[in-house]
């Protein structure tokens, strides 16, 4: 036992001496409730796991995490999946007793999450082998959960860098381990469009390369380039096999295309889309880019041509159409934008917007999709159905949760993974501020100013990864552990203590991210500037 292991051991017996129901316990997002009762339950190559079709995928998840390859006759116990209506979709129940370990939820969803959680009351060899030695007792114990925001998401950027098939699958892998339900694909921007479109191959021949990519930080001066060809993109049967993958791992993925803004590659793959319609490069620094989306009808053709396609790849109801940082310069100049203003008596440039993003959502609607779009999407006045994803702080989230909408708290200052998690000197070059894990943890994706009756609005939070500055998955590892582990707790734990508690935890947690062999961050502590 090391010795964050016997610290952790010992407050869980301290607080259960004083209170049955109380507990600190290792398990990471923390569940409502864990009562210890007498006993134990021996898991071993004897234990038979019986589950039902309904119940398919945890089972299957649970047999390739305990069984080892050798054959066995003899059962002394057994793990069963019960099903039980229970009130929410995804919690649980698991009773432990010396003879039988029962796991019961309403559906695959709920028993997932035991499974989960199960994994977490196994020795962490159990990550990275079979284990021989395969006789593990368990306190027979009775846990009762269930999450407390039905949206937890994860967003990850691949095109400022793009990341292998087999890093998604790794990252959807570790999501779900923590209870996440969803992962924000973030799959075209200026730097290079990585979904491939059939019906658009210059997307993909032209927008998913740029010839070289900004050195160190895009405020240095002078600029930098390597003057490398960089780029690639997810064929779609890749991208159909990582659906299924996230499927087997009940995480549902939210594509993003971005528009009007962010659409520099799409837009130097075919310049009809733009405003000038000039020739112009895939973008090769980092920013803010003035060429966005024309108005004309061949634009809208072109996107409603692109999201047939990508509906056809996600089957979830959500499609991310982005929104923000869209310059209006060049709407501002071009005669077409300007007529269509004046045409469909418009304010100004903001309504564009909105009437572009209407518009869209119109057409993805009667797909049967709903749309998710930044915050920006408020400019100039909401789409009818629209989600809002507040990443300028809170304010957008809370408008938006007043006017009825559903909300994705994903705020900058406390949501952004790309942000410095220490001040110590010597991390590595990133993009600016400053959200240490203690941030994360006290995060309360409810905003005060809300009424009671609004509040429901808030379906969950998300945390962003850019990765202008993060160029291999060891590098976007190290910025989302352990803050990730913080983050699983805001948005599944409704009696989760304190930073002090739970950092407890999260070391005791480090030992399994080894086996897995996931690169963290140890930056627990919120260091000062020397
Ligand atoms: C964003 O960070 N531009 C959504
Ligand atoms: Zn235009």
């Amino acid at each position: 036992m090391t010795h964050k292991r016997i610290i952790v051991f010992s407050l869980f017996l301290i607080i259960n001496s004083c209170d049955f129901i109380a507990f600190a316990s290792d398990i990471i997002p923390k569940p409502n409730s864990k009562i210890i009762t007498s006993g134990e339950f021996i898991l071993s190559n004897n234990t038979k796991i019986n589950y039902s079709d309904d119940f398919k995928i945890s089972g299957d998840f649970l047999m390739d995490y305990i069984i080892s390859e050798e054959h066995v006759e003899e059962y002394v116990n057994k793990i069963n999946f019960i099903k039980k209506n229970i009130k929410n979709d995804e919690g649980y129940e698991i009773e432990i007793l010396t003879n039988e370990i029962n796991i019961y939820s309403k559906s695959n969803k709920g028993a997932f999450y035991a499974v989960q959680t199960l994994r977490q009351l196994l020795p962490v060899e159990f990550e990275n082998n079979k284990t021989k030695l395969f006789k593990v007792n368990i306190p027979c114990q009775v846990i009762k959960d269930s999450p407390k925001f039905k949206y937890r998401g994860m967003h990850l950027d691949v095109s400022r860098h793009m990341f292998s098939v087999e890093f998604i699958k790794k990252y959807i892998d570790a999501l779900a381990m923590l209870k996440f339900n969803t992962f924000h694909w973030h799959l075209t921007e200026d730097q290079g469009w990585r979904i491939e479109i059939k019906k658009y191959p210059k997307l993909n021949s032209i927008g998913s390369y740029r010839d070289s990519t900004l050195i160190g930080h895009y405020t240095d001066k002078p600029i930098k380039y390597d003057k490398t060809r960089y780029g690639g993109y997810y064929t779609q049967k890749e991208i159909k096999e990582i659906v299924e993958f996230a499927n087997s791992r009940e995480v549902l993925i939210i594509p993003e295309i971005e528009m009007p803004g962010h659409a520099q590659a799409a837009i130097a793959s075919y310049p009809y889309l733009s405003c000038r319609q000039e020739k112009i490069g895939v973008a090769t620094t980092w920013g803010v880019f003035e060429d966005i989306y024309c108005t004309r009808e061949s634009t809208f053709s072109f996107l409603e041509d692109v999201i047939d396609e990508v509906i056809e790849l996600f089957p979830g109801k959500y499609i991310h159409i982005g929104g923000d940082e869209a310059p209006k310069k060049r709407w501002e100049e071009c005669s077409h934008c300007q007529n269509l203003i004046k045409k469909e008596g418009l304010k100004d440039e903001h309504e564009l917007q909105s009437y572009f993003i209407t518009r869209m959502e119109k057409y993805i609607n009667s797909k049967g999709k709903k749309i998710i779009g930044w915050d920006e999407i408020l400019d100039g006045g909401l789409a009818p159905n629209a989600t809002v994803m507040s990443w300028r702080g809170e304010s957008g989230g809370i408008k938006a949760a007043q006017m009825g909408h559903e909300v994705i708290m994903s705020p900058n200052a406390n949501l952004y993974f790309d942000h410095y998690q220490t001040k110590k000197e010597g991390e590595p070059v990133a993009i600016g501020g400053f959200t240490p894990i203690e941030e994360v943890y006290n995060y309360n994706p409810i905003p005060k100013e809300l009424h009671e009756n609004e509040k429901k609005y808030i379906i969950g939070a998300q945390a962003n990864v850019w990765t202008e500055y993060m160029k291999t998955s060891e590098h976007v590892e190290y910025m989302v552990f352990p803050r990730i582990l913080a983050l699983s707790e805001v948005l599944w734990s409704s009696n989760s203590t304190n930073f002090t508690e739970f950092k407890l935890r999260a070391e005791n947690y480090f030992e399994r991210l080894e086996k897995l062999d996931i690169n963290y961050s140890k930056h627990l502590e919120k260091e000062e500037i020397k």
